[in-house]
């Protein structure tokens, strides 16, 4: 069988994940998507709700949902399914040889990951951002478009670093965290919420 892929969500990261997926090699593509009102994206069918999905079990699988809580909740009726869920890595990502990448993980065109860092499940490594060495990604954590992490960075499950907020080195940021965009962390996060901002702080 040729090369062929579901792709969960129709959205815009659902878009940047089929243009991944064409250029590692998948000739066939479909997208299933809880929005009925949409039939086509990117130039491939949309056919209906996520649950749908038993006739495409010899497909690979990704969730292409920005949502972390409903990207973990499609993902794991999907491992119920025994679906097989792939990871997608652009080409012209930069991955260090001794990189761990959990399944079911984006990495966008552009982004850097570093020696020794540990990527987890269901994980989005969006454009253009960076995870230097030794960074330990927790499952279905979102490190958004060029946001940068330095060495030995910890992010929990859930959290999402925002578009070019930096977190300075050997910063544990705990799980379920929002890091605003444009913000830069210098201190552990060991309370989940909201912080934005230079230094960053706790908004909610
Ligand atoms: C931090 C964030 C989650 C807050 O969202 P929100 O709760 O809807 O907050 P609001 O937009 O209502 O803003 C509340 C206040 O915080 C300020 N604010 C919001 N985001 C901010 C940020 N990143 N840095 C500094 N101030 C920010 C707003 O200007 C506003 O200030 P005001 O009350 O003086 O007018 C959001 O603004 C953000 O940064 N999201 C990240 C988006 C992103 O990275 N997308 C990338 C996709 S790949």
């Amino acid at each position: 069988m040729s090369k062929a892929l579901v792709i969960i969500g129709a959205g815009g990261h659902g878009k940047v994940a089929a243009d991944i997926a064409l250029k590692i090699g998948y000739e066939n593509i479909v997208f299933f998507d809880n929005n009925d009102s949409i039939k086509e994206c990117v130039g491939f069918p949309v056919l209906g709700k996520s649950e749908m999905t038993e006739k495409y079990k010899l497909w690979d699988f990704f969730v292409a949902i920005g949502n972390a809580v409903r990207r973990k909740e499609i993902f794991e009726m999907l491992e119920e399914k025994e679906c097989r869920i792939v990871s997608l890595i652009h080409p012209n990502a930069v991955i260090s040889r001794r990189v761990k990448i959990g399944k079911g993980t984006a990495v966008m065109a552009g982004a850097v990951i570093n020696t020794d860092a540990v990527i987890g499940d269901g994980c989005i490594i969006n454009t253009a951002s960076s995870v230097d060495h030794d960074c330990v990604i927790g499952d279905f954590a979102h490190i958004a478009v060029g946001a940068h992490l330095a060495g030995a960075v910890h992010v929990g499950q859930k959290t999402w670093i925002g578009a070019g907020a930096t977190v300075s080195n050997n910063i544990r940021i705990c799980g379920e965290c929002m890091v605003g965009a444009g913000a830069v962390v210098v201190k552990n996060i060991d309370e989940k919420g909201t912080y934005i901002g230079v230094p960053s702080v706790k908004t909610k």
